[in-house]
């Protein structure tokens, strides 16, 4: 279905053809000045110049040939040259009832389906879930859902670092906790238990404590790094070792991304390329393009056009370990012979921008990629705490997760308790629980993504959590209200399969439809930006139409039966767009809260 915008250009166009001018000059835009119009065009004062004519007076002679248009009800023009218009009841109605029948409400399906990787998460196997991982899965999820409802193949990849130094440093304090493992043993040829010797929670002690004693103990990080060597080179009793890390850490990992409604297809990870590494290193070598360089392996990435520096980039160390670079290099490798997408997009920190150029024109170079293969990092800002800096706990140490989420999910009882006080409903603890899990988790994920992704941004908890202003729980709040309008409707005997849109009665029923018409051009937006925070915009002001309606209206007690089924037809189709929308946000609205 074409968007409402562009069949209001259509008409314009016709117009200023028809009036002897160029047609390009009748694009419409919305109105800067929405107290006097809903829709301007500013072609009359661009084309003055090429006509040598008064744009006044080309406007009046374009507004002349608008005279019983289909689209548009109103169309004036005004000094020096504006052509501001309102659009005609019927036209919006209809294009209202075409969204009703339309596949995905109108959004059209691309022309040809692209293959998207979108490379998000990235958690660090074995070390907690912290803030710092929040927005990569957040962001990416959303992502995610926006290019599949688009009509793309999208692909969400976990790419954990399962690979590093991590792994030797808590094979190392395993070692010395229990050197009597059988894993240490040699000379032991027989299998491996199939329960591992420890348990997330101490797998969650084994890798700080084990970190913070090689950076104070030489000895210890050598033995750490040895660990890694041989883990690598394949030492049969580390691999089951590790293999034992990846099922306790993989299983911890998947509660807490389910609980964020955060799903991905591939559960791959750097340890997955290891194998693959060394092939790749030696083409790079044998096209000419990676050579050694203070006894590093290097390909240069630099271009005339840089403004800034833009250094080598680095392919192997010098003792020939591996790098993040490589693995990333040879994820690309692996996902191009697997997979081969058109696109892949990655979501981590903006501080990896550079790295992630690097890597970037270095898979260009070398040719791991094709020409027209997308590239895309979108490096997202910090999530900062009420003083401004880094979000933390109330004691200074780095907030974990989960903790975050119980503290969300605490304040959120107390509002909904709270607010069924005051609406005098009675909620019972357990609904209580699980209405602030739905609504909790809209506070964070709204928050966060009603930001543009490479701003800081603060966590609010009093501001994400209220049910009032910018929030999740506003725009929840605002679907529960049409729910149980629509519930009312039923039990009042109304059939909601009958109830037909009709032609705005009044301003803000009018005005509410207009924001439910831009529905697929938001989302298209959206896509092409990769920009979730252009859906929360838009359902904000969604939701803003819709609740001034409301306040204005009285919906149910309306006596006229058509007038009020042609409401319940406009809500009901809200409540689809507005539902459509939290999806592709990651969220979903309770039936009452
Ligand atoms: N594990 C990395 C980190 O915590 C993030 C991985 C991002 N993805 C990637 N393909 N490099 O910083």
């Amino acid at each position: 279905m074409q968007k409402i915008l562009d069949l209001i250009s259509e008409e314009m166009m016709r117009a200023f053809e028809a009036a002897g001018y160029d047609a390009q000059l009748g694009r419409v835009t919305l109105s800067n000045r929405p107290d006097l119009c809903e829709y301007q065009c500013n072609g009359a004062m661009a084309g003055a110049k090429k006509y040598h004519k008064a744009p006044l007076a080309i406007a009046q002679e374009v507004s002349e040939k608008l005279a019983g248009s289909e689209v548009l009800s109103e169309v004036s023009a005004v000094a020096p040259g504006f052509l501001n218009m309102k659009l005609k009841e019927s036209f919006v109605r209809d294009y209202l009832r075409r969204m009703q029948t339309s596949k995905k409400l109108g959004l059209e399906t691309p022309e040809k389906t692209k293959k998207i990787i979108i490379d998000y998460g990235g958690p660090n196997v074995a070390k907690p879930l912290h803030v710092g991982h929040l927005r990569s899965a957040i962001i990416g999820e959303s992502i995610k859902r926006i290019c599949r409802y688009a009509g793309h193949d999208a692909i969400g990849d976990i790419h954990m670092g399962d690979w590093g130094l991590q792994m030797g440093l808590i094979i190392t304090e395993l070692q010395k906790r229990q050197p009597d493992l059988v894993y240490f043993d040699s000379s032991y040829e027989g299998d491996y238990p199939l329960e591992a010797p420890f348990t997330i929670s101490e797998l969650e002690e084994i890798y700080p404590t084990a970190s913070a004693k090689s950076k104070e103990d030489e000895a210890y990080k050598a033995d750490a790094m040895e660990a890694t060597y041989r883990l690598q080179s394949g030492v049969r009793g580390y691999r089951a070792l590790w293999k034992h890390i990846m099922d306790v850490s993989v299983a911890d990992l998947k509660k807490n991304y389910d609980n964020l409604d955060v799903e991905f297809d591939l559960w791959k990870g750097e340890s997955d390329v290891h194998d693959i590494i060394p092939g790749m290193v030696e083409d790079m070598k044998k096209g000419g393009y990676a050579y050694e360089s203070d006894g590093a392996l290097v390909v240069d990435v630099k271009e005339e056009t840089d403004t800034k520096e833009v250094p080598p980039c680095m392919i192997l160390k010098s003792d020939g370990a591996s790098l993040y670079n490589t693995t990333d290099l040879a994820t690309i490798m692996d996902r191009m012979a697997h997979y081969h997408p058109d696109k892949m997009i990655y979501l981590t920190d903006k501080r990896q921008s550079l790295y992630f150029e690097q890597v970037f024109r270095c898979a260009r170079k070398t040719g791991l990629v094709d020409a027209d293969t997308e590239l895309v990092h979108i490096g997202f800002g910090t999530m900062n705490g009420k003083d401004g800096k880094p979000f933390k706990t109330r004691e200074g140490g780095v907030m974990r997760l989960e903790n975050l989420i119980r503290e969300i999910n605490e304040e959120m009882i107390r509002k909904i308790q709270e607010n069924a006080g005051q609406k005098g409903y009675e909620i019972d603890m357990e609904e209580a629980v699980d209405t602030a899990k739905i609504v909790g988790l809209a506070a964070i994920k709204y928050g966060d993504l009603s930001n543009q992704a490479s701003k800081d941004y603060i966590f609010d908890m009093d501001r994400f959590t209220s049910f009032e202003g910018d929030t999740g729980p506003y725009i929840l709040y605002t679907i529960v209200r049409i729910k149980s309008i629509l519930n009312k409707y039923a039990e009042q005997g109304g059939i909601l399969a009958d109830a037909l849109i009709r032609e705005a009665v009044n301003g803000s029923e009018k005005s509410l439809m207009l924001e439910v018409a831009k529905f697929n051009a938001t989302i298209e937006a959206a896509y092409e930006e990769i920009a979730p925070h252009r859906i929360c915009a838009y359902i904000y002001d969604l939701a803003n139409a819709f609740n001034h309606f409301y306040h204005e209206t009285k919906i149910l007690t309306e006596e006229d039966g058509q007038k009020k089924s042609g409401w319940i037809a406009l809500l009901a189709l809200a409540k689809e767009v507005l539902e459509t929308c939290i999806d592709l946000l990651g969220f979903s609205a309770p039936d009452r809260m």
